[in-house]
């Protein structure tokens, strides 16, 4: 690990800017607004419960370690960082109120398996600052690695509209705080070893909770037993072009001993869709 790696690693262009976004999601929200695919569309919304949870953890867990921090665009990034996250959450919590309306699911059952996951670290007591800091950043990686994957359209296809943009805007602002965890981490000495086992463990967490949640809305759908949801279950799980596989080269990357986030630059990318989006910053 060089000094370089000590300190923020956040390369010239990127600012970490919050945004005040306004999405108008009544309408769509109550379709199958994932290119009318009800599986894929679960898992977006499954994913979008476990936001205002993960992301508060996300925020606590660097904010431990904020006053270790010496380096003074680190210290501001983090901010950034804390920021971003909370308009996200604040956003999806929207999000998920309007969606249960519309679908008539129990909001409280479907965050609640969430949460059950974080009370459980907490009641843990291997579960120190360090692993939860540990598990940011391995979250936020493969967040990185998803919001890529939503940028360039591999994930969202030819949808278009209000929902489109919320899940652009959150890829958008996940890419240029991607390595803020990641630099904390590396300034108070974490260990390779620690992050890939909070890798492998987050994800598979993530992977249970978000599958239980998604299969609840589609039990509620009445869509669980359909032969269309199967086909999109086995190309979620095996085809090259599916989710999963999709992710397996960020999974490699982050077992690299000298990985950084910022290895894959994202810059043009970005450009690309600040100007797109071109959302309201929020004043610093
Ligand atoms: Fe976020
Ligand atoms: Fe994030």
């Amino acid at each position: 690990m060089t000094a370089l790696r000590q300190i923020s690693n956040t390369p010239q262009g990127v600012a970490i800017k919050p945004r005040t976004p306004a999405f108008n999601l009544e309408a769509a929200l109550a379709n199958d607004w994932l290119g009318n695919d009800p599986f894929m569309t679960a898992v977006f919304n499954a994913m979008s419960l476990s936001f205002p949870t993960g992301e508060k953890e996300f925020i606590d867990s660097v904010r431990v370690y904020e006053d270790r921090i010496t380096d003074e665009k680190l210290l501001k990034e983090i901010r950034g960082f804390y920021q971003q996250e909370g308009i996200h959450s604040r956003e999806h919590r929207k999000y998920n109120k309007l969606l249960c309306e519309k679908r008539g699911y129990d909001l409280q059952e479907l965050e609640g398996v969430y949460i059950k996951s974080v009370v459980e670290s907490r009641e843990n007591s291997k579960v120190t600052p360090r692993v939860m800091l540990a598990s940011t950043v391995a979250m936020e990686h493969f967040t990185a690695a998803f919001g890529e994957n939503v940028l360039t359209g591999q994930l969202l296809g030819k949808v278009e509209g209000p929902i489109a943009e919320l899940w652009q805007w959150h890829s958008m602002e996940e890419l240029e705080h991607k390595s803020i965890a990641f630099d904390v981490y590396t300034q108070i000495g974490g260990s390779y070893q620690l992050r890939v086992t909070l890798l492998r463990v987050g994800l598979w967490m993530f992977f249970r909770n978000t599958m239980k949640v998604a299969f609840k809305m589609l039990r509620k759908d009445k869509q669980l037993w359909k032969w269309k949801t199967f086909k999109s279950v086995g190309k979620f799980l095996f085809a090259k072009n599916g989710f999963i596989r999709m992710h397996v080269p960020a999974y490699k990357d982050f077992l690299r001993e000298d990985f950084h986030p910022w290895d894959v630059d994202n810059r043009a990318l970005l450009r690309q869709w600040q100007e797109k989006l071109e959302l309201t910053a929020v004043a610093a």
